[in-house]
């Protein structure tokens, strides 16, 4: 979707926007796979509401991505805008046993920075690659630690309403890989609130999760973490793996031989390809075990 010489342009730069025209979104996502179209960064919070406005009325559809680490997004000319949240650096701060963090900052580099401050309980995180907003979304977890424990509060654009909110932590529901969040829901801030634990026994829970997840996982491909949610009880990783697929491919789309639930872009992968692999894998599990995976992966395709 191509707005950068249309008249809407010049009014965003007036709210701050930066356009950049033609972007090529495999360039902005941990699995090297998207295509191209414009890319407004948004400046400032309070011009949310307005930015989204003036979108609706010209009818241009729009998506937010952040970290870009948990999302499959099609290939060629993409049907809709991706917008950027701003975040101030470091874009987090801590008072007492809270720290107050931008959706857009980096989910690793909030796990330090509140360790620092002899703030812990989501040493688990910390290698979960992405930003704070997109791991709110999804409830990100690992190694026992879900971010949706430590939640108090959500600042958020709703697109219900056409307003900034602030969510109580009480009032979302936070279940495996899933929120109550409505879909159109954008996460600006968050508040949250951690245990006080000194830093050098944060170190040495983060270096133990570090071990687990380099002597596991295929850290150094490209890939979008696990493709698929585990089924209630089960482990998708096994199943995939104990039907021989590591290594199987379709195109450049690869099961990865480290880690079954981790496919990689091994070379020039599409979309195509992508979805290709998701289905085959999806549909032998289906046959062999009679479980139906979810992905986990959040599929941007119209
Ligand atoms: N396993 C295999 N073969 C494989 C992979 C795993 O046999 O190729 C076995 C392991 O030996 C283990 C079991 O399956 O007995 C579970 O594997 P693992 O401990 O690696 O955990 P997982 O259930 O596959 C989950 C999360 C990961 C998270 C890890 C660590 C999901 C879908 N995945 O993986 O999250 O890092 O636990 O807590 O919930 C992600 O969400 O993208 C992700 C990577």
């Amino acid at each position: 979707m191509r707005i950068s010489e249309k008249p809407l342009a010049a009014r965003l730069k007036e709210l701050g926007v930066e356009l950049h025209a033609g972007v090529s979104l495999s360039e902005k996502t941990s699995l090297g796979i998207g295509g191209t179209t414009d890319e407004l960064v948004l400046r400032r919070f309070d011009t949310i509401p307005e930015v989204m406005r003036l979108l609706a009325d010209e009818k241009i559809p729009h998506r937010f991505l952040g970290g870009g680490t948990n999302v499959l997004i099609d290939d060629g000319e993409l049907p809709w805008v991706v917008l950027h949240l701003p975040t101030s650096q470091p874009g987090m701060r801590v008072e007492g046993n809270a720290a107050y963090v931008d959706a857009a900052a980096d989910l690793g580099g909030m796990v330090t920075f509140c360790a620092k401050r002899d703030l812990g309980g989501m040493e688990g995180l910390i290698g979960v690659p992405g930003s704070v907003g997109g791991a709110l979304r999804m409830n990100a977890g690992a190694y026992g630690t879900q971010i949706g424990s430590y939640v108090r509060e959500v600042e958020l654009y709703r697109a219900a309403t056409g307003e900034i909110e602030t969510v109580r932590g009480n009032d979302i529901r936070f279940d495996y890989r899933h929120t109550s969040f409505a879909p159109d829901d954008v996460m600006l801030r968050v508040k949250l609130e951690l245990p006080s634990k000194p830093f050098k026994e944060i170190l040495a829970g983060i270096k133990v999760c570090n071990e687990k997840r380099r002597a596991s996982q295929p850290l150094n491909q490209k890939s979008a973490g696990c493709i698929f949610k585990n089924p209630p009880g089960g482990s998708a990783g096994r199943m995939i793996d104990e039907l021989g697929l590591k290594g199987h491919r379709a195109g450049d789309a690869m099961v990865s031989d480290r880690h079954a639930n981790f496919f990689i872009n091994a070379g020039k992968a599409s979309c195509a390809d992508m979805l290709r692999l998701i289905d085959d894998v999806r549909e032998r599990v289906r046959v062999r075990y009679g479980v139906e995976l979810e992905n986990e992966v959040i599929l941007w395709k119209n």
